[in-house]
Order: C-alpha cells, then structure tokens, then sequence
C-alpha cells in the first residue's frame, strides 16, 4: 500500500514508517516539525534505505495537503499529527481543538475529495478516563479528565460520524497506552523538547546527567508498591500494531476501535529498577506529591487487537528500558 503518514518525523510516527517499510510499504509524510526535527526522518532514510517523500505542512492547510494527495496515489492514511501534552492543552485549549480535532477535520476532508477511504487514528487510553477498573477492555465507559484527552474522544466522535455518512469509509481507531522504548540501533527514539512530561524520557535524562533527580509523584496509590501503574508498550511493537491493523481491516468499511497495550502493568518503582538494571546507572529519585490528574492504575485488556488482528506485544520491559539507554546514551542530547 502507499500509505500517507501524518506526524511522521514524530516519536511514533518514525519508528511506524521503520515497520511500514519493512513490510513492503510506500510512505509518504506530512509533518510541520513543530515537535519533530528533519533528521528524524534522515535516520529513518539511514535505517531502511530508503527516500521518504516529506512534506512540511501544516495538517490545516487544506490546499497544502491537496497538493500532496494530488502528487501521490494515496491507499490509506496513518494520522498520528497532533499535540499530546496533556498540561499544556490545559493552559492552550484552543490551540489543542484546532490542530488535533480541526485538522482531522480537514484531512477527512481532503480524504474525501481524493477518494481516499481508510484511517488510522492515534487515540489514547486517556480517553477511558479514570477506570473503574482494570484491565481495560474497548468498551469501558468514555470520559476525557482534560482538554487534550477531550480532543481524542471528540476525533473519535467525529469519525464515527464520518463512516455513518460514507459508507466506504474505514476507521481504525487505535487507543495506545504508555509508548517507550526505540528502535534497536539507537539512531531513532523519542526526543521531548524541554523538561520531559513522561516517565521514562525523565528518567533517561537522569541517566544521562541532564537530569538530577526523578520526582516520583506518589508512593500511596492502591498498588502493588504504592507507585502509579501503566502498561508500558515498546514503540516498535505500538507500530507493527499500526501494520496489522490496516493489513487486516483496511477494506471494511465502518469503525474499529482497539486497544494497543501489552496487557500488563508495571509501576514507576518497578521501570526504575528495570531501567537501572539495562542501563548499569543509579537512579536519583524523591517520592513527591500526588500530580493533580493521575490514576493508580491503567493497563489494558488486549485481547481483542489478539483476536481480531492477529497481533501482540512481544517485547518486555527489560527490552524497553535497554532500547531507551542505547538510544539516549548514545544521543544525550536527542537529535541536536
Ligand atoms: P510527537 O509529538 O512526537 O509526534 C507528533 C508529530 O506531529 C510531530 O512530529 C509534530 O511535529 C507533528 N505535528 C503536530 N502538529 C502538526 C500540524 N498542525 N501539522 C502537521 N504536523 C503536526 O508525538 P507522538 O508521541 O509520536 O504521538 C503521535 C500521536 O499519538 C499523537 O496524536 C498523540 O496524541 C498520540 N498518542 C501519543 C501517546 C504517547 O504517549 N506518545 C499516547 C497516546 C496517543
Ligand atoms: C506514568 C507514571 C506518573 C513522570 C500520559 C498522558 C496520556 C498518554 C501517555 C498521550 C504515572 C509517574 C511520571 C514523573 C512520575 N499520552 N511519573 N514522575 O500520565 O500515564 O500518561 O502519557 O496520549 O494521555 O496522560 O504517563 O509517563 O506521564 O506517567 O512519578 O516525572 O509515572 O505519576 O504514574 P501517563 P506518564
């Protein structure tokens, strides 16, 4: 297929075109770098070997994006465009509405005028809220906690509307857990910009000196430590989810809701021991507060994406943490 990768010089979208490519794929990306660097893409050129068109716009522009889909003869598009940090939608709601439930908004669009009639959505477990509890199966109730989560039900709302009114329409809307890791080369991996919001970029740049010390925000959840609880999914096997999911449903028309995740959870003790364990660092760490908006636990029945798309994560969190220390040692400073 000739697949059209939006958001694809970020953290999830470089290693899917790694496993776009390795399984027979072309891809085309559309990216405006506002979280991404050019050289991203440039090391997925140097991984696979291959020329990746690129193209730096902007998912609002609708002429810019015609321009793209006039060049190309696109099968299938793979949305991961957009903003995720879930503080900053709370200080900037309207930039978050724009660019994530807009902009799809216009690539349905455009879509459509190319009749072009298959996506991939890159929602969230965020958007099941707090739990009621775990695991999570695809039919948990739905409730957004914040503006960011917010724009991933809405987008989620507004596709399924789109395949009511266009019957060939297919959607596949993939609710992703906790992503972390990199591709095993250690040339590709995730490179927030600033103080890292996340877990495991925090604690790799504590490994690496940026950082000096982990605040882990709560030792008194219901958990198995007290720590909070996610299910951490490996990046590469987050994209080969992408992979299965369009080879297996790509041509039924309707809407396909799965949950990406490995089914298990680890605490923030338990990835801090896992990574001290790949990386051969201690790591400085102070039990703080609470953070205003986190859950004890959330981690994800997998069963589904198993059953229907022939699909699962295969890597541990061992393997994780290695990949995410072969990467940031050798790239301290990410892509700069
Ligand atoms: P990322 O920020 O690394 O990648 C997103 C890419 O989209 C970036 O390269 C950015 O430059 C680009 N982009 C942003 N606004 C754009 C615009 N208006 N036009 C064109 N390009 C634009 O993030 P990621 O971690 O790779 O996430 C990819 C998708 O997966 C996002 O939609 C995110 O909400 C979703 N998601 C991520 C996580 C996670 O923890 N990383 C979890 C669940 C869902
Ligand atoms: C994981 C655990 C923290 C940082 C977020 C978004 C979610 C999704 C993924 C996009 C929690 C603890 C964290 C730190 C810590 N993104 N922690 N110290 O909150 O599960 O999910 O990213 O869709 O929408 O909300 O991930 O990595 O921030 O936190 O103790 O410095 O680590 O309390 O228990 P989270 P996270």
């Amino acid at each position: 297929m000739n697949i059209l990768v939006t958001g694809g010089a970020g953290y999830i979208g470089t290693h899917t075109l790694i496993t776009l490519i390795e399984c027979g794929h072309a891809v085309v990306v559309v990216d405006n770098l506002i979280n991404s660097k050019a050289a991203a893409l440039k090391r997925v050129e140097q991984i696979t070997q291959t020329k990746i068109p690129f193209y730096n716009v902007d998912i609002r522009d609708k002429s810019g994006l015609d321009e793209v889909f006039a060049q190309h003869q696109i099968d299938a598009v793979i949305h991961f465009a957009g903003l995720k940090a879930v503080g900053e939608s709370v200080q900037k709601p309207l930039a978050y509405y724009d660019v994530n439930v807009n902009g799809t908004r216009v690539i349905l669009d455009v879509m459509q005028k190319h009749a072009v009639n298959s996506i991939v959505f890159s929602s969230s477990a965020t958007v099941y809220g707090d739990p009621h509890q775990v695991p999570i199966d695809e039919s948990f109730p739905l409730k957004a906690t914040n503006p960011y989560g917010r724009t991933k039900l809405f987008v989620e709302e507004m596709l399924k509307d789109a395949a009511i009114a266009n019957d060939k329409l297919n959607v596949i809307i993939l609710r992703y857990f906790n992503p972390v890791g990199a591709h095993e080369s250690g040339l590709i991996g995730e490179d927030p910009n600033g103080i890292p919001n996340n877990l495991v970029p925090f604690i790799a740049q504590v490994a690496v000196g940026k950082r000096e010390s982990l605040a882990i925000f709560g030792d008194d959840y219901q958990t198995v430590d007290g720590t909070g609880v996610r299910d951490y999914i490996h990046v590469l096997d987050l994209a080969q989810g992408h992979v299965s999911a369009l080879e297996k449903k790509h041509t039924q028309a309707g809407v396909h809701i799965y949950n990406l995740g490995t089914g298990n959870g680890s605490s923030v003790l338990q990835v801090v021991s896992a990574f001290e364990k790949a990386s051969g660092q201690v790591i400085n760490y102070k039990i703080c507060e609470r953070r205003a908006g986190d859950i004890a636990q959330c981690f994800a029945l997998a069963s589904k994406a198993k059953q229907e798309l022939d699909w699962q994560a295969t890597r541990d969190i061992d393997t994780m943490m290695e990949d995410v220390w072969r990467w940031q040692s050798g790239n301290p400073d990410g892509y700069e």
